[in-house]
């Protein structure tokens, strides 16, 4: 079937693992990518797919509602696959603005274009969708009443060998009341009711997802994993907010990108489902661990890089767990994980230690002047 289908925010991390599998996967869908390229935007992220005929980049900003009207109307757009956002919660501490904006408006413009459009049809609302990627933290935090960790309720194929913990006896559900904290999570939430409120009261056929704390290849040097493989390479101070005891549940990027594929063809519309790794992780384990990887990977005695570790102010409203119940997404439409946390971590550092153009290319000029105000009082 010919589909015609924008996916916003496809040149960031996750948006460009979702292009990639749609334009592969789906010879006759017109994937268009829509994509303002900010700082976390970067078009060498697609650079295998860019010359596919199946796929069309345009930069424009999701808050420009003329802009993403005329897109919709042009292209007759059928589908829209939403990831673009302000994604980091240190940014969002610093410039809130910006991620009400991005966040809350640029959904909002998005939502109303695809409503004027499809209104505008003979056929309305039937065959279409609004597909809007969320994560888990609008949800809060999660007590952490198992500081060792017990052993997880949930297994899945691809469980952790070595690694199989949960650090409370609570999850995220579908069902679970929102309770952001951060501003970041906070824009988050609020796209999401907005997203709802077009299925409520226009009959729009959206479906949200929340998903847990992506990793894998493309990821701006902001974020946890990439930003420590880069350091150890470059003999920098590792910095673990406050104890490093907090817990995040870790899926590498692929696995949500195919989660995101199979609900979009197959989700039921004004569902919301969870996606998570099975996988949860204290931050100062994981940073154990990839140091391991990274120092292994690059021949140096075990142990070598564990001395770069350095403990610096706790983020401020740093919540303590994140931790997914994604059983409904397992049993409604048969999804799970098809990465092992070790291969997938491997990966990882592999691919991180194998292009490091890609890295040296983002991290010069703006990112030098980001990296020493984020972390120069800390
Ligand atoms: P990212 O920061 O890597 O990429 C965001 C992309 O959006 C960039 O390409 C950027 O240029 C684009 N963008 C930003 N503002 C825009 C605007 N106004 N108009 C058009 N494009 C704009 O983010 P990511 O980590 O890939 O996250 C993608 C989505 O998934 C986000 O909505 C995020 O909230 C959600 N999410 C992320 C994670 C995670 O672990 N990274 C987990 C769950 C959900
Ligand atoms: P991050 O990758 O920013 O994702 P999120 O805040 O969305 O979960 O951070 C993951 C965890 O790692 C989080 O608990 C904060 C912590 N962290 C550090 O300890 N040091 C760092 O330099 C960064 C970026 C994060």
């Amino acid at each position: 079937m010919k589909r015609n289908i924008i996916i916003t925010g496809g040149a960031g991390f996750i948006g460009s693992h979702v292009v990639r599998l749609f334009v592969n996967k789906y010879p006759d869908y017109h994937i268009i990518n829509v994509d303002k390229l900010t700082y976390a935007g970067n078009l060498a992220n697609l650079a295998d797919i860019e010359n596919k005929p199946n796929y069309t980049f345009i930069k424009a900003d999701i808050c420009d509602f003329d802009r993403m009207l005329e897109l919709i109307r042009q292209h007759n757009v059928d589908g829209i696959i939403h990831l673009a956002a302000e994604s980091h919660v240190d940014r969002s501490i610093k410039d809130p603005f910006t991620f009400a904006k991005t966040n809350v408006m640029g959904t909002l413009s998005l939502l109303q274009a695809a409503k004027v459009h499809w209104e505008s049809l003979p056929e309305k609302y039937e065959g279409k969708r609004f597909y809007h990627i969320s994560t888990d933290e609008v949800y809060g935090a999660l007590e952490l009443t198992n500081p060792e960790g017990i052993e997880s309720p949930f297994t899945t194929t691809a469980s952790s060998k070595e690694h199989h913990h949960a650090y409370g006896s609570e999850f995220f559900l579908e069902t679970t009341k929102y309770n952001p904290h951060s501003p970041y999570s906070a824009s988050k939430a609020s796209s999401d009711h907005f997203v709802r409120a077009y299925h409520d009261t226009y009959g729009m056929p959206t479906i949200v997802t929340n998903c847990s704390n992506n990793y894998g290849p493309y990821q701006f040097p902001e974020k946890l994993i990439p930003l420590f493989i880069n350091n150890i390479r470059h003999r920098k101070p590792l910095p673990v907010y406050g104890k490093g005891e907090n817990v995040r549940d870790w899926l590498y990027v692929v696995d949500h990108a195919r989660a995101i594929d199979l609900i979009f063809h197959k989700g039921n519309v004004a569902e919301t489902y969870n996606i998570g790794g099975f996988n949860e992780w204290k931050n100062i384990d994981i940073i154990k661990v990839v140091i391991r990887t990274v120092d292994r990977l690059l021949g140096n005695p075990e142990g070598h890089s564990d001395e770069l570790i350095t403990y610096v102010t706790d983020r401020a409203g740093h919540d303590l767990r994140y931790a997914i119940d994604s059983r409904k997404l397992q049993k409604e439409l048969g999804w799970e994980p098809s990465l092992q946390f070790e291969e997938g971590i491997e990966k990882t550092v592999r691919w991180y230690l194998d292009n490091q153009a890609w890295m040296d290319n983002i991290t010069s000029g703006e990112y030098e002047r980001y990296y020493d105000d984020m972390y120069k009082n800390r």
